[in-house]
């Protein structure tokens, strides 16, 4: 699926499958669960493998593949294959890939529904996995054993926005015959693509910017035609997270404006941060778009920008971080990412909320850290909302203080 057209070209034309019936410009949505054969023999050689054609839609579908090749131009991938959810994206490379006795090096910080696949699922499978504090080229050759089959990285990683440096892992496990895998549902395509810093597969919950529209679960996974044909004959075929048709139309609507979206979602976090980092009630904040942050230096190399989820602490803490994502009237108080709404949560309590206390911790996810996924509103009114959101925590914080008297 290379290609030398632009991304945005590649956005809304790439791995066209159209309409050959009746020329639509819109991609038909192919709403069926199976496909009638001519003969015995034409189905037969479908399952045998040695004639194209649909079979049956769990294992494959029309508007379907037109998400996955378009997916796949987009990542710079040979080939893509579409499921029913990130999270099915992510089991369908591990079980594709791994087997018991096997050994994974993953960070300590991940999404929360892949850190609890990773802690509780693959243990009772006899899979061991490595949580690395840390994770350069260092950790990881560190930790290489004989049995290391695979290294799955998200950078930024959820929700902490530390940024791995990629090119000089994927280069270690290549040179040890170890699977790359990076989820890369913060950047999309149009900040980062893997696939050209060394990974063997890319994968995203396309239910956040390729869709963009906060109205889908799904998920993607890009890589070389084998990989990819290997796992629609393995874990896709067997476990069955297949994507719906619908679903994957609506991703391709989604899919044709999404450089300009990124592009927005991106100039707005731009205002949103600076607003934010001059607050009084802000402490920490984390986006690698300000020059402190330790991937700043990455972003003309490996990412085209700093993308736009901000992770930041209030000085009040917990308490005052509670208030004031119960005070947002704009912005709306809900998980995911990547929507045209702008979106706010607790990690803690919410999406990695499969961590323990402890856990937590030891991922650098503090108590009161809060993530924003900065929308597409004009970013005056997003800075509006949580400025009075702010004004209203402070209040709440002074009122709940034991007064002096
Ligand atoms: C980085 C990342 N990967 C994977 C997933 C899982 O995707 P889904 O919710 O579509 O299953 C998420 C969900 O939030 C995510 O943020």
């Amino acid at each position: 699926m290379k290609s030398t057209r632009h991304l945005e070209t590649l956005a809304i034309h790439a791995g066209r499958v159209g309409d050959p019936s009746f020329g639509s410009l819109s991609t038909p949505i192919h709403q069926t669960s199976t496909y009638v054969f001519d003969n015995v023999a034409q189905g037969a050689s479908r399952f045998a493998g040695e004639s194209e054609g649909f079979i049956y839609s769990r294992l494959g579908n029309p508007t379907v593949r037109e998400l996955e090749q378009r997916v796949a131009a987009l990542e710079g991938a040979e080939d893509g294959i579409a499921f029913a959810s990130g999270m099915g994206a992510v089991a369908a490379v591990i079980f594709g890939h791994l087997q018991q006795g096997d050994h994974l090096i993953t960070s300590k910080a991940l999404y929360g529904c892949t850190f609890a696949l990773f802690t509780e699922d693959l243990a009772r499978f006899g899979i061991e996995v490595s949580f690395l504090p840390e994770v350069n080229a260092n950790t990881v050759a560190a930790e290489l054993r004989p049995n290391t089959r695979m290294i799955y990285l998200e950078t930024p990683i959820n929700p902490t926005l530390e940024v791995i440096e990629l090119a000089p892992i994927m280069a270690l496990a290549k040179q040890h015959d170890v699977l790359s895998v990076v989820d890369n549902t913060f950047m999309t395509p149009v900040l980062q693509r893997p696939i050209e810093l060394g990974a063997d597969l890319v994968l995203h919950s396309a239910t956040k910017y390729l869709n963009g529209h906060g109205d889908v679960i799904a998920g993607i996974v890009c890589g070389s035609a084998e990989a990819v044909t290997n796992l629609r004959g393995g874990p896709l075929k067997t476990m069955g997270a297949a994507l719906g048709p619908m679903d994957a139309w609506l991703i391709i609507r989604g899919l044709k404006t999404l450089p300009v979206r990124v592009e927005r979602h991106q100039s707005n976090t731009e205002h949103v941060a600076q607003w934010l980092r001059q607050h009084s009630q802000v402490g920490n904040i984390y986006w690698p778009g300000f020059k402190e942050h330790p991937g700043h230096s990455l972003i003309g190399t490996q990412m085209a920008g700093p993308g736009a989820l901000i992770a930041f602490e209030l000085n009040g803490g917990y308490d005052a971080a509670v208030a004031m994502m119960n005070a947002v009237k704009l912005c709306r108080l809900a998980v995911s990412l990547g929507d045209a709404e702008t979106l706010i949560q607790h990690p803690a309590s919410m999406t990695h909320a499969t961590y323990s206390p402890e856990e937590l911790a030891e991922a650098g996810i503090s108590p009161g850290l809060i993530r924003l996924s900065v929308g597409l509103e004009h970013h005056e009114d997003i800075v509006a909302d949580l400025a009075q959101a702010l004004a209203q925590a402070q209040q709440e914080t002074l009122a709940a203080r034991p007064s002096a008297a």
